[in-house]
């Protein structure tokens, strides 16, 4: 039985920032999967709709939050289960569907993934939506052809979320990884998770001659500009880049030479709008193939009250890893 009242984070058109109120269910808006939900975790995209920074919620009122775990409470779908241990991430959580920064959410049956053996509510959140990330990006550089023997691989924004898990499942996997952070004082933390090297952000921006010597065999990107560019002109011949964030900037200034020269490939990536028989896929090898044993020293945990403040700081870019928040507390 759900209760009566929970709380929530809920942000409004045209006020600024997050209140964080007490709500009843009659508040919450209709779906076919009620969750009880124990976790969420801190993307960027919360932050900048948590800030205002970023017009994310197009629906109001909403309750932020693009991940979410918890227990399944009712359900309208044969496929979904009362009792099921369950995640959700993206699918247009915290934007048109409530989000998990919130005791209960109603969330289509489609977007609901079972927890897979290996993980709990919790492990799942560490990871969320930027270990799914991390996973569809490393597909994406499989498909090209990049395996651990090609050459070494470049993750930009490695201090960030989907970053430090980017290093740690490729490290795990036998790539070697160079690790980018503008973070001096993350340069051992990037070393125990795996990366090989560690080289400063600066290093990897700049203006790029629009072919550099060939560094890279492949590189997963969450900067934008300036890295993507500089990237792009130091790939090896048919390197892979899968560009999946814009922390630094949303531009692109590049030359056609490192895709005519250089057969050099560009893929984005979005994982919100992911099919739900890859999202099973990617959440199964997540399970089976991330080295859980890493989150320790890169997951903090916060209750409800202290996402805006994180949020703030996330978006000076003084944030670092992953942050859970726990609703059970
Ligand atoms: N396409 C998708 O499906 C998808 C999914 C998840 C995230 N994203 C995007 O990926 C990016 C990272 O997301 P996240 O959740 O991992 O965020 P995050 O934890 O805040 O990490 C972002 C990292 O980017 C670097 N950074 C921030 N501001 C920068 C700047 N001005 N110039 C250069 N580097 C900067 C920092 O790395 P250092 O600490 O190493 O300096 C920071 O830690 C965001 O743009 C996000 O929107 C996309």
């Amino acid at each position: 039985m759900a209760r009566e009242r929970f709380r929530a984070l809920i942000v409004q058109e045209g006020v600024p920032g997050a209140q964080l109120r007490e709500l009843e269910m009659a508040d919450l808006p209709a779906g076919e999967v009620l969750i009880e939900v124990a976790y969420s975790s801190i993307n960027y995209k919360d932050a900048l709709s948590m800030t205002g920074k970023g017009k994310i919620a197009r629906r109001f009122p909403m309750a932020p939050g693009i991940d979410m775990s918890g227990t399944v409470l009712e359900s309208s779908d044969p496929t979904v289960h009362v009792g099921d241990s369950v995640l959700v991430t993206g699918c247009g959580l915290g934007e048109t569907i409530w989000g998990g920064f919130s005791e209960l959410a109603r969330v289509p049956a489609e977007s609901v993934v079972p927890i897979p053996e290996g993980l709990d509510a919790q492990k799942a959140m560490a990871l969320g939506t930027a270990g799914f990330t991390a996973m569809l990006c490393l597909q994406v550089l499989e498909h090209y052809g990049v395996r651990p023997g090609s050459g070494d691989v470049l993750v930009t924004g490695a201090g960030g979320g989907v970053g430090s898990l980017s290093v740690a499942l490729l490290a795990s996997l036998g790539y070697r990884v160079t690790a980018a952070t503008g973070k001096q004082a993350l340069h051992e933390r990037m070393k125990d998770l795996g990366a090989q090297s560690v080289v400063d952000s600066k290093e990897i921006g700049g203006r790029p001659r629009p072919l550099e010597s060939a560094r890279w065999a492949g590189a997963i990107d969450t900067v934008g500009q300036p890295t993507l560019p500089a990237i792009l002109s130091a790939m090896n011949y048919r390197g892979c880049v899968a560009a999946c964030g814009n922390a630094g900037g949303m531009e692109l200034h590049t030359t056609v030479f490192p895709f005519i020269l250089r057969s050099v490939a560009l893929v984005g990536v979005s994982s919100s709008q992911c099919p739900r028989n890859e999202r099973l896929d990617a959440w199964q090898r997540l399970a089976s193939e991330f080295p859980l044993e890493k989150l320790a020293s890169i997951v903090d945990r916060v209750r409800l009250e202290a996402v805006p403040a994180v949020c703030e700081q996330m978006i000076a870019a003084s944030t670092s890893g992953r942050t859970v928040v726990d609703l059970t507390a």
